[in-house]
C-alpha cells in the first residue's frame, strides 16, 4: 500500500516531464550547459580593464548579469558599452573599494537587478610602492592593506545578507604568485597578497555552514597595464618563466575560465582553494 502511494508522485512527475517534448528538453539542457551561470548576478571589483574585465566578460558570456566597477566613471562607461555591444547583460558603477560609501553604492546597484547577488569577485588591487619594506610609510601600508586585503572582507560583509539567501553563492579573491615568490622591492604588496591566501582559508571555513564557497585566483605575470607596468614588472619572475613556464606571459583571458568554473555548479565541492594560473608554479 505504502509503495503504491510512493509511486504516485513519481508517476505524476513522469507525466509532467513527458508533456515537454524530448527535443525541447534536450535543447534546454544543452543551452543550460552552455550558459552555466544563467540567472545569476555577479559583482566584480576592479573590472573595467585587465583581469577583472576579462572575468566580467566571461561570466556574462556564460549567462550571468555582471555588475562591473572601478574608480573612474569614464572607465566604467567604456567597459559597460563594450560588453553591451556584445549583447551581454551588464550594469556598472563607480566604486573605489577603499571607500565605504562607494562599496555601499556598489551593493545597491547590484541589488537593483534582481534583489540579490550570487557571486563576488574581488579583483581590485594596488601597488603604489617600489622600494624597501621597512622604509614604507604608515600611509603606504594603510593604502595597500585597505585596498588589497580589507576591502574584499568589508565588501563581502555588506553583501553577505544578500548572498546567503540565494543558495550556491561563491566568492573569488585575487592574490598573486608574489605571495609565494616574494618579488624584491614589492614587500608590502607581496605581504598583502599572502594575506589574501589566508583570508581565503578563513572565510571558506566561516561561510561553509551558510553554503557559500570562497576560493582565490593566484595569477602569475599577466599582460595588463599593471602586470607589465614599469613599477611592478618583476625582474625575477620572467627569468623563472623562461626556465620553467609556458614561455609566455599570461593574457587576462587566461584567468577568466577558472573563475567562471569556480562560480559554476561544477565547482560545488571546491572551497578554500588558492588556485595558481601562472604557466608554472613552484608550489607543491
Ligand atoms: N597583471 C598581473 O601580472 C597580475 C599578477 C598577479 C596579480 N594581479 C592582481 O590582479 C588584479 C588586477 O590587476 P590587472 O593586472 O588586471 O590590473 P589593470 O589592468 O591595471 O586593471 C586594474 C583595474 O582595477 C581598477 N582599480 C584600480 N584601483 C582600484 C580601486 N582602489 N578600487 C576599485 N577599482 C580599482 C582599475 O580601474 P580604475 O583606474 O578606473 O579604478 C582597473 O579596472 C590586482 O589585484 C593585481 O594585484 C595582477
Amino acid at each position: 500500500m505504502a509503495a503504491m502511494f510512493r509511486s504516485v508522485p513519481q508517476i505524476f512527475r513522469g507525466h509532467q516531464f513527458a508533456s515537454v517534448p524530448l527535443s525541447a528538453r534536450m535543447f534546454s539542457k544543452r543551452a543550460d550547459e552552455k550558459r552555466p551561470l544563467a540567472d545569476k548576478v555577479a559583482v566584480i571589483t576592479g573590472s573595467t580593464k585587465g583581469i577583472g574585465f576579462a572575468i566580467a566578460q566571461r561570466l556574462a558570456q556564460n549567462g550571468a548579469h555582471v555588475v562591473i566597477s572601478s574608480r573612474k566613471q569614464q572607465n566604467v562607461d567604456r567597459a559597460v558599452a563594450t560588453l553591451k555591444e556584445e549583447g551581454l547583460s551588464v550594469t556598472g558603477t563607480v566604486c573605489h573599494v577603499g571607500k565605504a560609501k562607494d562599496r555601499q553604492h556598489l551593493v545597491d546597484t547590484a541589488l537593483e537587478h534582481s534583489g540579490g547577488v550570487d557571486f563576488l569577485v574581488c579583483v581590485a588591487g594596488v601597488n603604489p610602492l617600489v622600494g624597501s619594506t621597512l622604509g614604507a610609510s604608515e600611509q603606504i601600508w594603510d593604502k595597500i592593506l585597505d585596498v588589497n586585503v580589507k576591502s574584499p572582507a568589508l565588501l563581502l560583509s555588506q553583501l553577505l545578507p544578500h548572498m546567503e539567501k540565494r543558495g550556491g553563492s561563491c566568492v573569488v579573491l585575487v592574490s598573486s604568485v608574489a605571495a609565494y615568490i616574494p618579488v624584491p622591492k614589492l614587500g608590502v604588496y607581496n605581504t598583502s597578497k599572502a594575506a589574501l591566501l589566508g583570508l581565503c582559508k578563513s572565510l571558506a571555513i566561516e561561510l561553509a555552514p551558510k553554503g557559500i564557497r570562497v576560493n582565490c585566483l593566484v595569477p602569475g605575470i599577466i599582460k595588463t597595464d599593471f602586470g607589465l607596468g614599469e613599477k611592478t614588472v618583476p625582474n625575477l619572475l620572467p627569468e623563472l618563466n623562461k626556465i620553467y613556464g609556458l614561455q609566455r606571459f599570461g593574457e587576462p583571458e587566461d584567468c577568466a575560465g577558472i573563475v567562471s568554473f569556480l562560480c559554476s555548479p561544477d565547482a560545488r565541492y571546491i572551497t578554500g582553494e588558492n588556485i595558481i594560473v601562472a604557466g608554472f608554479s613552484p608550489k607543491l
